[in-house]
């Protein structure tokens, strides 16, 4: 073993073979989806399940098939076609970035990071993912998965330790293999394996590819120290509730009177508190004094 890609253990052979013969054939992932459709996937994948992304990915983009048709529409019906995926705020900055992308760039998503990094809601790790798997450049996509899986194999550690957007970056790039299309493949290969092999909780190195040279295996495996994160809890919280009044608004056709709303959440002060943060957000307006409607108020 001459250098140090091929001394590794996430060796590109090995992980790309590993992944064409056992990666999930994802609709995001299929040759010629168009650059609009995995920022879509991108921004979708952040915070939810795949399985969860599927049916909602496919419904935006039967609606929606280019940045144009999204932005010819108010914000109001992104967040009305989010439905239940969660975290609705990214329907609002989805929207944004594709009024962004039909104003500023002509319609077309741009292909420098740079520039996807100036649409709302695009930070570093959307901004590479859609530079690498939409248009096959050479660029480290770093996320949790991608971490914990160069902090074991690579580092020996049993999870990644804090982000550091350089660092990560760094131990990323110096893995990617030099052609473009090759290390495009790569990071989604990395990223497959984080996902569904060198998981957080219970890894199943007897599946691995490179669990061989993995250095955290060689190291004997060393748990990580338990970190006291309390058990997230939703019945109840903030959460619930503003997706309890969400709900609503989306189901209506037009303006929701707030006394109507009481039902979505008996507790006053918690639905008060709620509702004022959606408006806050810009994910509802009052449309008239006591009516609550989709989405930001009209442009004045
Ligand atoms: N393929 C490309 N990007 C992905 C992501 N964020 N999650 C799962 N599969 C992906």
């Amino acid at each position: 073993m001459t250098s140090s890609t091929t001394m590794t253990a996430l060796a590109a052979d090995t992980v790309l073979d590993w992944y064409r013969r056992t990666a999930r054939d994802l609709p995001w992932r299929r040759p010629g989806v168009s650059p609009w459709a995995v920022l879509v996937s991108e921004i979708m994948l952040q915070q939810t399940q795949v399985s969860r992304v599927l049916p909602a990915y496919a419904a935006w983009l039967a609606r929606w098939p280019t940045p144009a048709a999204q932005a010819s529409e108010p914000v109001a019906e992104a967040i009305r076609q989010w439905g239940r995926l969660g975290y609705p705020r990214r329907a609002m900055r989805l929207h944004a970035a594709a009024v962004e992308i039909t104003e500023r760039f002509d319609g077309v998503v741009p292909r420098e990071v740079a520039d996807l990094l100036s649409l709302p809601g695009v930070g570093e790790y959307t901004a590479r993912a859609v530079a690498a798997f939409a248009f096959r450049q050479r660029q480290p996509v770093v996320d949790t998965n991608v971490r914990r899986v160069v902090a074991r194999a690579v580092s020996g550690l049993p999870d990644a330790g804090a982000p550091s957007t350089t660092r990560d970056l760094a131990a990323m790039t110096a893995l990617l293999p030099p052609d473009p299309e090759t290390a495009a493949i790569y990071s989604v290969a990395v990223m497959e394996l984080g996902a569904l092999v060198c998981t957080a909780a219970a890894p199943r190195c007897g599946d691995c590819p490179v669990s061989a040279l993995c250095a955290w295996r060689r190291a004997g495996s060393p748990p990580a120290v338990a970190r006291s994160r309390p058990v997230q809890r939703f019945e109840g919280t903030d959460r619930q509730v503003r997706g309890r009044l969400m709900a609503r608004l989306r189901e209506a056709e037009g303006a929701v009177p707030v006394d109507d709303l009481r039902d979505a959440w008996p507790d006053d002060t918690q639905r008060e508190r709620c509702l004022a943060s959606l408006l806050a957000d810009g994910l509802a307006h009052e449309t008239a004094p006591g009516c609550i409607a989709l989405g930001g108020p009209p442009p004045a």
